[in-house]
């Protein structure tokens, strides 16, 4: 017989009767008195063994093995006895009699149980092979492989080719810090790692293959959340001959078709939002629009009230005052509010006004406040009429420079709807949440640099008939790039690129790179923009977050085998780490603080 002829987790009343051979890890040996259980587990799941002493070679063998101990067991399927089937398996509803037994290799104990839910991450990460070997990582990685492929027959059958492009290149302007590589023969000289391939696409559709994707690696040196690694894998796409709506039709078919096959789950039509929309009602370019709360534009009224919190942002240039009415709000305590005026201070605030709304027909008398006093009767009607708070409420307030105003105001909004009071009062919907946020700006003003960067990046394309703004008025200048979002994360973005050299030029001295300087560095790209380049565009999913999302799990980290942890180190294999002095001298290189040799 072979070493295995069914997977354990799919063994089911259809082999009833026949002998089968099974390889797997012992979950649990259950000890029931003269018979032995053992639940044996696979990939596809578990499966009951029972092992009887009629048989005493096997069940001496059944006796010495432990949990995780790798086995082969040879037995004949079998019904459970009335009463203890078990409906949540695929083989519940039998048992394998076991005939032999062999031990294919034994397991030191495990690190921790594996049925174990409040591991900490650092014994996860350290002892991965065994986090890995656990169900739920298997159900992670699985679903990341069938969506993957899922993707790969999409795009193959809208004729996208899968090319590959370089890891070790030239720095790339996505805007993070770079990851270098030492050459060994060009002394002093370094590649960098790609942070996406994104001057290599579009070469590839100046080349002429019309449709490119790859699901490929990207590196970025930068800080990390739960939703960042420093490597990473990008679903990137590039198009020739398609204008932006057609490029967001596609991508989101894509979507829409992975979460029906994957999970049985139908996202619907996507609504599309203006970027200037979502700052002015969220305070964010990737609004979660499960969250039933939104700003209050209120700067305008607060320009003549005493209270120099609310006055002088209110009358500076790149100031913004919002209210966030949180129905209900009354109940939060002012414990809490003492949490929430912390939790924006993560966030740059300076305080966190609030108004507690007892009985808005007593006009200021009504209300409960720390700052009413210093608010005229008029601003305190407007407050109360645009927000429409209503007895009951709770109104919170943020004033000071537009981006600390979106930042903070836009995570506490995030961070109420998301708390148990917000769930308990109907301000977070339990659904999928995707839209488009569109029209971005092609420009955001460096305050520390005094200098225009790119939003997207600089290859980007501004909206027709926005080319001469890129002179007069960047701020104004709207590109042709597009985030698709989802639950509040952003899961994917791109733009329909420049494929003219004059419009190119505009956008580099907008940006104050010099011809010279744009030459050094993209100079490849502006010579292939001269052959003839075609309208292009496209845009890059991150395969990492939205398996993240698909699953449900809490970090990225839960869908990459072997992530690195929040301080960019693999915990397993102890990376990054001291080399030889020999490997540095062959790439030329002398520390500034030697690290002492270990050991
Ligand atoms: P962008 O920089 O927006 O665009 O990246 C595309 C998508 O990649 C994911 N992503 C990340 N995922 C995990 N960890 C990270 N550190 C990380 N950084 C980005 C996000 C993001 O939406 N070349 C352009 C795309 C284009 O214009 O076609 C680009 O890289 O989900
Ligand atoms: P103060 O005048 O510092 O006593 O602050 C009065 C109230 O305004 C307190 O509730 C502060 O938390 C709040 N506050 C202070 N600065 C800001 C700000 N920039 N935005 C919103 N509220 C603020």
């Amino acid at each position: 017989m072979a070493m295995r002829s069914h997977y354990c987790g799919l063994v089911t009343e259809a082999l009833m009767g026949q002998t089968v051979s099974l390889c797997g890890w012992v979950n649990r040996r259950r000890d029931h008195g003269g018979v032995i259980f053992i639940d044996l587990r696979d990939r596809e799941g578990y499966v009951q063994v029972v092992c009887d002493p009629d048989r005493p070679e096997m069940f001496k063998v059944a006796e010495d093995i432990r949990n995780e101990f790798c086995v082969r067991v040879q037995g004949v399927v079998r019904a459970r006895p009335a009463g203890t089937t078990n409906d949540k398996l695929k083989s519940g509803q039998i048992e394998v009699l076991c005939h032999e037994l062999d031990v294919l290799n034994p397991s030191v104990t495990p690190p921790f149980q594996m049925d174990d839910d409040n591991l900490s991450e650092t014994t996860r990460l350290t002892h991965r092979v065994m986090d890995l070997r656990r169900p739920a990582m298997q159900r992670n990685l699985m679903l990341r492989y069938k969506t993957a492929i899922q993707v790969r027959n999409f795009l193959d059958k809208e004729g996208f080719v899968d090319i590959e492009t370089p890891m070790l290149g030239k720095s790339t302007p996505e805007g993070a810090r770079d990851y270098l590589v030492p050459s060994r023969v060009h002394d002093g000289q370094f590649f960098a790692l790609p942070q996406s391939p994104q001057l290599y696409k579009q070469m590839l559709m100046v080349a002429g293959y019309d449709r490119y994707y790859q699901i490929t690696k990207c590196f970025r040196d930068e800080d990390l959340r739960a939703d960042r690694q420093p490597e990473f894998t990008q679903i990137d796409c590039e198009t020739s001959f398609l204008n932006e709506e057609e490029i967001r039709a596609i991508f989101q078919r894509m979507i829409v078709e992975v979460f029906k096959q994957q999970l049985d789950v139908d996202l619907g039509e996507f609504p599309t939002m203006a970027y200037a929309e979502a700052m002015h009602r969220f305070g964010s370019d990737k609004p979660d629009l499960r969250v039933k709360l939104e700003f209050t534009e209120l700067t305008d009224v607060m320009r003549d009230v005493d209270f120099k919190v609310f006055s002088t942002p209110a009358t500076t240039k790149g100031g913004r005052v919002v209210a966030l009415r949180v129905p209900g709000g009354a109940a939060i305590s002012r414990g809490e509010i003492d949490q929430y005026t912390e939790f924006v201070k993560i966030y740059g605030a300076k305080g966190l006004a609030w108004i507690k709304v007892n009985e808005a027909a007593k006009g200021r008398d009504g209300l409960q406040s720390p700052i009413v006093k210093n608010i005229h009767d008029a601003a305190i009607a407007e407050i109360l009429k645009r927000t429409g708070a209503q007895d009951g409420d709770l109104v919170f307030f943020g004033a000071d420079k537009e981006k600390i105003v979106n930042d903070s105001i836009g995570a506490l909004r995030l961070k109420v709807g998301h708390s148990e009071f917000g769930r308990q009062n109907g301000l977070f919907e339990n659904r999928w949440a995707p839209l488009w946020v569109v029209d971005f700006p092609m420009f955001e003003h460096d305050e520390d640099e005094d200098r225009w960067v790119a939003v997207h990046h600089p290859f980007t394309s501004p909206k027709d008939g926005h080319e001469d703004l890129m002179d007069t008025d960047p701020g104004k200048c709207i590109a042709k790039a597009y985030d698709m979002v989802l639950n509040g994360w952003e899961l994917g973005g791109g733009s329909v690129r420049i494929h003219r050299a004059d419009v190119q030029s505009k956008v580099f001295s907008a940006l104050k790179i010099g011809p010279e300087d744009a030459r050094a560095k993209f100079g490849y790209l502006l010579d292939a923009l001269q052959y003839g380049a075609p309208p292009h565009g496209g845009l890059a999913f991150g395969l990492d977050r939205l398996i993240t999302l698909m699953t449900g799990a809490e970090s990225i980290r839960d869908v990459i085998a072997f992530p690195k942890t929040q301080r960019a180190q693999d915990l397993l294999t102890q990376a990054p780490s001291p080399v030889d002095e020999k490997q540095l001298r062959e790439l030329h290189i002398r520390l500034r603080n030697p690290v002492p040799a270990v050991g």
